[in-house]
């Protein structure tokens, strides 16, 4: 196994997606923001039109998106912020989306999510978060790779979660066919595969310029927490050896390591890596909430989800 040394950078858990961003000149570059019109999704394509990238809100509420680019084109002066839809449960919908992209992409921003649900599934009987979080946004970047590859010197981010290490993938049975039905375990098994689609991509398109890495934005107050209690929220947290009482960022901050990974000079021709408050983070040791666990980077199970992703889809 080869030890590669940390990516180290000067900003830290309070730096904003804006102060991150700062100094760099983005101007001809093309991104596309899933989920950009809540929560840190906004404060993330707002940084990235600040810095002078064309900016595309890919939503399934498309008034909503419409709102947001509004906002961010008047708070940023770059007109250049649009929105398509794209709703990442429904393959078809993905398929269009990636079939109407024309020309380069330089920044993917894999940020759409849902967590902790009641039991859903898809038309084709895939459990919602794994089918949202994680198959959905496979099924884009796999149609975007040529786009990607356009670029040269693309990124893509794979917005995971501390929450990865509430459940490795269990490919016994992903889709809960078998097993009782556990909303964070199904969360944590999607931001698991959010890691490992980060290992796996970046092995196969590096050579194609493009790299893929995973970040833990930190712990922020969105429409997220929609189908959880706080009273669930201060268990969980008791029950991972955290304080009851969670210190939020906001979402500027919340942004600001999916921006750095989407830009910084510093991660140039880094892939396959876990970052959180805008640095590489380490193992996670037992008994503590930070940290990448082993299992998401295992190269064999990335390897595996790619197979089973490729061969869900096409079922
Ligand atoms: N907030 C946190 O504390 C935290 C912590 C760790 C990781 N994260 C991760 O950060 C990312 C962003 O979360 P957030 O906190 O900004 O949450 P949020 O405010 O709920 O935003 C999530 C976005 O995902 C969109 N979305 C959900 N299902 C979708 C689908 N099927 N197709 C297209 N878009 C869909 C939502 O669209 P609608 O508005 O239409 O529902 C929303 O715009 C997520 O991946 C989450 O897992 C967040």
């Amino acid at each position: 196994m080869t030890v590669s040394t940390p990516i180290t950078t000067p900003f830290t858990a309070e730096s904003t997606a804006a102060e991150v961003v700062d100094g760099l000149d983005l101007t001809g570059r093309r991104a596309v923001v899933t989920g950009g019109a809540s929560g840190i999704g906004i404060e993330t394509a707002r940084a990235l039109a600040g810095a002078g990238a064309e900016v595309t809100l890919a939503v399934r509420n498309v008034e909503a998106g419409e709102r947001t680019a509004a906002d961010i084109s008047g708070t940023t002066g770059n007109k250049q912020v649009l929105v398509a839809r794209v709703d990442l449960a429904d393959q078809a919908s993905v398929a269009a989306f990636a079939a109407a992209w024309d020309g380069p992409l330089h920044m993917l921003i894999n940020n759409a999510g849902i967590m902790a649900s009641p039991l859903m599934r898809t038309p084709e009987g895939w459990e919602m978060q794994f089918a949202t979080n994680h198959l959905g946004h496979f099924a884009l970047a796999t149609r975007l790779h040529g786009a990607l590859a356009a670029a040269r010197g693309a990124r893509v981010v794979s917005v995971s979660s501390t929450a990865h290490l509430r459940s490795p993938v269990v490919f016994e049975d992903i889709h809960f066919l078998e097993r009782p039905y556990e909303p964070w375990a199904a969360y944590g098994q999607s931001k698991t595969a959010n890691v490992l689609f980060a290992v796996e991509a970046t092995r196969r398109w590096a050579g194609d310029g493009i790299t893929v890495n995973a970040v833990m934005p930190g712990g922020i107050r969105t429409n997220l927490q929609r189908y959880v209690s706080d009273e669930d929220l201060a268990r969980l947290r008791r029950q991972a050896g955290g304080s009851a009482a969670p210190s939020w960022k906001t979402p500027e901050q919340g942004a600001a390591t999916s921006v750095l990974v989407a830009t910084s000079p510093l991660l140039d021709g880094i892939g396959g890596r876990y970052f959180e408050d805008c640095n590489e983070a380490s193992l996670n040791e037992p008994g503590t909430r930070r940290g990448v666990a082993a299992y998401a980077l295992d190269p064999g199970d990335a390897a595996l989800l790619w197979q089973v992703s490729v061969d869900t889809l096409a079922s």
